[in-house]
Formats: C-alpha cells, sequence, structure tokens
C-alpha cells in the first residue's frame, strides 16, 4: 500500500490536490463539526495526505495547540509542506510514516482522519497504535464512505459510463469502502481498544466540478471513474463519456455541478 501512495495514486492526488480539496471541503466541515477542537489541543490527522485538513485543525486549536499529519506518501506531504509554508502556520507539522509500524508522536488529545483510515493492510493493528497514540478520554474523529450504491456521486457518472462496460465493475470491492459497513467499523474500533463507538450517517453535497467539462473530467480521473472507464472498449469511450454528462447536466447548477456523498462520521474514545 505505502508503495502505491509514494506511485502513481500519491503523485495524482498530489498534482490534483486543490480541486479535490475543494470537492471534499464539505467532508472536513463534517468531520470538524463532530471534532470539536479546542485550543491548546493536539491532534494528529491520520492519513493527512496533501495537508488540508492537517492545516484547518491547526488553526482551531490556535492559540497553545498543534496539529501533526502523518502520511506514508512522499508526494502528497510534499504539497502539505508547500502549503504549511505558504500558508505560515507554525503549529502545523507533518511526518512521513506509516501508521502501522511507525509509534505514533503522541500524546494526542484528538485523532482526525479524512478517508485516510481504510487504505491499512492491517486496519486492527494501525487502529490499535492509533488508540495507543491518544491520551486517556482522547477521541478519534473520522470520516469514511458508505457504500457506492447510496453514493450519487458515484451512481450517477457510474450509471451512464456502466451502460457502455463490457466487463463488471464492483465498486464494493475497492479498498475505499472498506469501512463502509457499520459492523466493521465497530468491530474493529473496540478490537482496537475503543470505546462509546458511535456511527453518523451524514449526507453532503460534493462541488464536482465548476460545469458539467469539469466534473465529467474530475469525475472521469477518481479511482472508481477510471476502473468503470477501463471496462468500456476504446470505440466506446467517447460515447460513455458523452453519456456521463448528459447525466451531470441534470445537476448542474449556478454553483456548478452537485452530487450528494453518503458518509459515516465515526467518534470513538480511548477509555479513561
Ligand atoms: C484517500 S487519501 C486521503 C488523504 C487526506 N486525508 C484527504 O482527505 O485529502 C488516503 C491517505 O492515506 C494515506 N495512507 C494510506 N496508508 C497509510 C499508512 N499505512 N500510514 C499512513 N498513511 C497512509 C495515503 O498515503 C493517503 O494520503
Amino acid at each position: 500500500m505505502a508503495q502505491i501512495w509514494n506511485d502513481d495514486d500519491g503523485e495524482r492526488w498530489a498534482a490534483d490536490a486543490d480541486r479535490r480539496d475543494r470537492v471534499l471541503a464539505p467532508v472536513g466541515d463534517s468531520l470538524f463539526g463532530a471534532a470539536r477542537l479546542r485550543p491548546g489541543e493536539r491532534v494528529l490527522d491520520v492519513g493527512c495526505g496533501c495537508g488540508a485538513t492537517t492545516l484547518l485543525a491547526a488553526g482551531q486549536v490556535a492559540p497553545g495547540g498543534t496539529a501533526t499529519g502523518l502520511d506514508v506518501s512522499a508526494p502528497m506531504l510534499r504539497v502539505a509542506r508547500a502549503r504549511q509554508e505558504s500558508g505560515g502556520v507554525a503549529n502545523a507539522s507533518f511526518v512521513h510514516a506509516d501508521a502501522e509500524t511507525h509509534p505514533l508522536p503522541g500524546p494526542f488529545d484528538a485523532v482526525i482522519s479524512r478517508f485516510g483510515t481504510m487504505f491499512f493492510a492491517d486496519p486492527a493493528r494501525a487502529l490499535a497504535a492509533t488508540a495507543g497514540g491518544l491520551v486517556p478520554g482522547g477521541r478519534l474523529i473520522m470520516a469514511t464512505w458508505q457504500p457506492p450504491d447510496v453514493n450519487p456521486w458515484l451512481t450517477v457518472p457510474g450509471e451512464a459510463i456502466m451502460r457502455h462496460a463490457v466487463t463488471a465493475v464492483d465498486l464494493r470491492d475497492r479498498r475505499m469502502f472498506t469501512q463502509s459497513d457499520p459492523e466493521v467499523v465497530e468491530r474493529l474500533l473496540t478490537g482496537a481498544g475503543f470505546a462509546r463507538v458511535r456511527l453518523d450517517g451524514v449526507r453532503v453535497p460534493l462541488p464536482v466540478g465548476t460545469d458539467v467539462a469539469d466534473a465529467a473530467e474530475y469525475l472521469a480521473g477518481t479511482g472508481p471513474g477510471r476502473a468503470q472507464l477501463a471496462a468500456v472498449a476504446d470505440a466506446d469511450r467517447e460515447a460513455a463519456l458523452r453519456d456521463m454528462r448528459t447525466a451531470l447536466a441534470e445537476h448542474a447548477g449556478p454553483d456548478g455541478v452537485r452530487l450528494e456523498a453518503a458518509i459515516w462520521i465515526v467518534t470513538a474514545f480511548r477509555p479513561d
């Protein structure tokens, strides 16, 4: 997994960081709404990627608090550090490490993660280490995806593309959905030593593009979009993209194209 985030996927995320952060901003809003960070707190952002949520957390815990972003991806951390420097955020830092094997640089009052916990090869081990990095009574707040079939940002473009596909693509098999089942999440976190595990289902509108062409380009470049387009024969690819643009046009408004996302905001506590 580390290699993937240092090669193709990491470079892709790094290159598209600003746009992706605009799209995922409503997810961050839900995460921070639940996290209720306070000045003076020490926060760890696990799988922080390009650092947008780490830098937001740093602002919320100032003065007196710190935000540490931890990620295994060198290209994404390059973006995070450049953003930190250009924003002059003095109370944030970034650690290049694998959350599964690296002792966490704690202790922390809170651990946050926006879609950074579902790619662990051994999530039980990584989440146990996360619990160990929290002070007693400390909290974990993470955003994970609900299943693909209840996510219009996937079903709207996906159904249009898959009308042209020659092979089936089951998005449920993708790693990003490994923490979509509440029972799985609850079992994982309880096994990792967390208590009072709670999943709140939240639906947020994602601004996927400034117009239909921009939205189509963004969605075709996501992991699910690329997997579905790869199932379409070359000769039919343009027709699939045209159908996708037609489907997206129904969701276009004066502020661009918005599609709903269904996520879980998960909270859990290290017992006192
Ligand atoms: C879907 S991205 C989310 C990035 C960021 N949280 C965001 O919202 O933009 C998943 C992130 O988890 C990181 N990641 C995956 N496995 C990891 C591990 N074992 N240790 C640390 N980071 C990891 C990846 O490098 C990637 O940055």
